[in-house]
Parts: structure tokens; C-alpha cells; sequence
């Protein structure tokens, strides 16, 4: 129908994403509904409010934080400029998923910022350990159970980014990324080295094998679809439903299918399982007394017998997509246009007169708004409410209400979104000094 311009999700563009249900739709990302987040404890206001739009698996995330079992969290910053209330949103998200008991690994992604944007590698590190990490530390991040890492430090990553990329071919990196002739190697290179962030944590020196979630803004869904058909592509065992309704245990690798099939069958047996079928012809092992539900179970302890095996027994990894930010000006908030974005390091007062001009969904004069109202949904002083500035739904709600009936004009609007910036900036200011002297706390 309307739907016939293809849509792309380029990591490296400008692009600004208008319809996230059709993204959601076109991609396959579920959708993060209530159901997704309503029995985690205390649930954040960006994943109550539908910021959070989309996720890929995240059924595993909350099964795990539900039965008290070890889960990760891995995501990335672009050591690349100043740090802006948009980038805020992933570590909002990382302090909250903090609290709730994750394991905390957050890449500075040196090697693709130097690849993709052109930096040298002293201007990450500086970026990375004056802007980025002080501001994380200030919005409250604890050192404890968290490791902050450079990619290009990490041998874990780097190494996996070459092996791993034995089952990626360039056909596949060229459909995904639209990389051409001209493209340089490094950033080429850039996507199996997010992979590595991604999935590294999976490896025995950093817990082993677990759930892990990764929390990101939807532009970067390519790589997530990557580090999940390359995390399923070296599982060394295929549980699934066949044809004619039965559950099969299946040896993906042509060698040691014997010895892979003996230890299924023991773990299968552990499992309780009774009827088993054996059919070393077709490498499987029908389990005849299980059903769709054991599906999970099973695979689960498969992923443990996979990594004494000599595999990776990696879970595919979880991600969850944010909605951007609109900027000020009512472009995308962006570092390149300061009149744009709020940045962290913003003087209250700049802060404040950005808001002050700010694009809201206000009435051309006072007479129309009083009778029509305004727009919240197409006002970014909304926006910042919503996303940033207030906590409680029931004022953010109220807000909603009456700048809809009219009874709420811009001016005050803006005014009281101006003072609440201010106070968080001056928090910010106080708290950014103290972190610098801690970063060591936090680093691999
Ligand atoms: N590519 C991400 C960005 O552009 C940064 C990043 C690097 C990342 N490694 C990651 C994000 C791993 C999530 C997970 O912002
Ligand atoms: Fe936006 Fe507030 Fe104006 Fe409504 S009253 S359009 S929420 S600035």
C-alpha cells in the first residue's frame, strides 16, 4: 500500500526514524509492550513510557532477572564528541538494569569511531575518559560488577571479531551494510568487532555463558541481527519442533557426532527424559516424551554441555531499541548543530535559552491555543518531560491533559522545563568533579 519505499537502518547515517511501528514490522523486532516490562521490579520510565519501542528476545532478560540468574549487560559508547541528553537515554537504561542486579560491560568503541568518524585514537581516549565516562559516573553508575573497556585494548574482542567472522561472508557484510568498493577496511572490519563486544562477555574468563542484553538505539538492529545468526551459528546442538510434531536434538558439526550424540543423550537423561530415540544417521535424538514447552529447558542445558565440548554455548544475545530523541529545533538532536542538543556539560543558563527557543507543539497565537490546546505529541519541551526530566507518570500525565484542553500556554511550559534542566545540570556539574578522580574504578 504505502508501503513501498524500502526502508534501511544504517548505522552511520543521519538518518532520522519517524515510524517505529512500521520498523518494527518491516525488521521483525517485537514489540516492548507492557507485558515486556511490567514484572520487572521498579521498571524505569523510559521502558514504562514506550521510549523502549522494540526488543529482540527479551523474554530471556526477564526469565533470568525473574529467577535470580547471572545476566549481562554489554553496550557501547562513541567516544566521539560531546556527550548530549540523546546519549543519555542507553546509560539511563544501564544504571537502571544495574540496580536490578546485571553485570555491567560497556565498550568505548575507539576502534570504530577512529574507523567511521574520522578521530584519531588519542581523540577517543580523551573523549572517552573526560566526557563520556565522568558523565556516566555523575548519572550513577557504580564500580561495582562493572567493567568499562576500550576496544582496541581487549584481545578477547579483537580475537573473536576474527574468528567469528569465519562464518560471515562479504555477500552478506555487503547486504547488510550497503559496503562498496570504497569502503575502508577498518570501518569493513567494525561490525565483527561489535559482535566481539557483544558476545565476549559469553566467554569463560568473563562468567561464561549467559543472558545478555544489549541496550541500544534502533539504528544499530543490523549489528544485533548479526551477533545473533553468528551466536546460533556455532551452537554446536539444534533443539527443535520437526515436521511431524516431535522434538529433536540435532548435531550441527560433521565430526565427533558420536561423541556429541552420547553426551546429549546423558544430559537428556539427567533431564528426565525417557523416550529417547536414537538416529545416529541423522545425527539426532528424538525426544519423544517432551513437548514444545521443554524446547527452552532443553537448549539451555545443551549450552552447557556445549562449552565443555569445546564450544561457545552462546545464548543469542537480547537487545532492546530506544526511540531517538527529537532535537530542539525539531531536526534530530545532534552534536554537530549545538542550537540542537542539550549536552551534559551545557551551562544551566545556555541549557535554559535553548529551551526557551525551543520548537513546541504550540498554537500560532495564545487565542487558539486557549481554545484548541497544543500538541504535546509533536512538542519536543514534551519530549523532554517525557524522557528526561520528570519521574513521576502522574505529572507527566497531568502536563499532557492540560496543555491538550488549552490550560497550559508554552511560556510557563517551557519555563518549568527550563528549571528542572537547570537543577539537573547543576547536579550533574557537582557530581562530574568527584568522578573524574574514580574512573580508574571502573576501567578493565
Ligand atoms: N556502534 C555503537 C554506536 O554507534 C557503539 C558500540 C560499539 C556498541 N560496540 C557496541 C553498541 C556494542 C552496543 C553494543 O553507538
Ligand atoms: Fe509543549 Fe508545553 Fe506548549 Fe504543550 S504547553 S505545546 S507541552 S510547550
Amino acid at each position: 500500500m504505502f508501503h513501498n519505499t524500502e526502508m534501511k537502518i544504517d548505522p552511520w547515517s543521519s538518518t532520522t526514524y519517524q515510524d517505529y511501528k512500521r520498523l518494527r514490522d518491516e525488521f521483525g523486532i517485537e514489540e516492548f509492550s507492557e507485558y515486556s516490562w511490567k514484572d520487572l521490579p521498579n521498571p524505569h520510565k523510559l521502558l514504562r513510557r514506550g521510549v523502549v519501542f522494540g526488543h529482540r528476545g527479551f523474554q530471556q532478560i526477564s526469565k533470568a532477572v525473574k529467577s535470580k540468574k547471572t545476566w549481562a549487560i554489554l553496550t557501547g559508547l562513541m567516544p566521539s564528541g560531546k556527550m548530549h541528553l540523546g546519549h543519555k537515554m542507553v546509560i539511563d537504561e544501564v544504571i537502571y538494569y544495574q540496580s536490578i542486579g546485571a553485570d555491567i560491560h560497556i565498550a568505548v568503541a575507539d576502534i570504530e569511531a577512529y574507523a567511521t568518524r574520522g578521530y584519531t585514537m588519542e581523540e577517543t581516549k580523551e573523549y572517552a575518559l573526560k566526557e563520556y565516562i565522568p558523565n556516566y559516573i555523575a548519572l550513577g553508575l557504580k564500580p561495582e560488577k562493572c567493567r568499562i573497556y576500550f576496544q582496541s585494548k581487549c584481545e578477547d574482542v579483537k580475537d573473536l571479531a576474527y574468528l567469528l567472522g569465519k562464518k560471515i561472508n562479504w555477500s552478506q557484510m555487503q547486504a547488510t551494510y550497503g559496503f562498496n568498493g570504497q569502503t575502508n577496511m577498518t570501518h569493513i572490519f567494525s561490525p565483527l568487532i561489535q559482535t566481539g563486544d557483544i558476545l565476549h562477555v559469553q566467554l569463560k574468563k568473563y562468567g561464561g555463558s549467559k543472558p545478555t542484553l544489549v541496550p541500544v538505539g534502533v539504528d544499530q538492529d543490523p549489528h544485533i541481527r548479526l551477533s545473533r545468526d553468528v551466536s546460533q551459528s556455532y551452537r554446536l546442538y539444534n533443539v527443535t519442533k520437526t515436521k511431524d510434531n516431535k522434538i529433536g536434538v540435532f548435531v550441527k558439526p560433521d565430526e565427533n557426532v558420536k561423541k556429541l550424540l552420547d553426551e546429549a543423550e546423558k544430559a537428556l537423561k539427567k533431564l528426565k527424559f525417557k523416550k529417547l530415540k536414537r538416529i545416529t544417521d541423522y545425527k539426532a535424538i528424538y525426544v519423544e516424551d517432551a513437548t514444545e514447552k521443554d524446547i527452552e529447558k532443553i537448549d539451555e542445558e545443551f549450552i552447557n554441555i556445549e562449552v565443555k565440548q569445546g564450544g561457545y554455548g552462546f545464548y543469542p544475545p537480547a537487545a532492546t531499541f530506544h526511540r531517538f530523541i527529537t532535537g530542539l529545533t525539531g531536526e534530530k538532536m545532534s552534536s554537530s548543530k549545538p542550537e540542537s542538543a542539550i549536552f551534559l556539560s551545557d551551562s544551566p543558563k545556555d541549557a535554559s535559552k535553548k529551551i526557551m527557543h525551543a520548537k513546541t507543539g504550540g498554537a500560532v497565537t495564545l487565542e487558539e491555543q486557549k481554545k484548541h490546546g497544543g500538541k504535546p505529541d509533536e512538542c519536543v519541551v514534551y519530549e523532554l518531560f517525557l524522557y528526561h526530566l520528570l519521574d513521576d507518570d502522574k505529572e507527566l500525565m497531568e502536563i499532557y491533559n492540560s496543555c491538550k484542553k488549552g490550560k497550559q500556554m508554552c511560556g510557563q511550559c517551557k519555563k518549568y522545563a527550563s528549571e528542572l534542566i537547570e537543577k539537573m545540570l547543576l547536579d550533574l556539574q557537582e557530581k562530574r568533579k568527584k568522578a573524574e578522580k574514580n574512573i580508574k574504578k571502573y576501567l578493565d
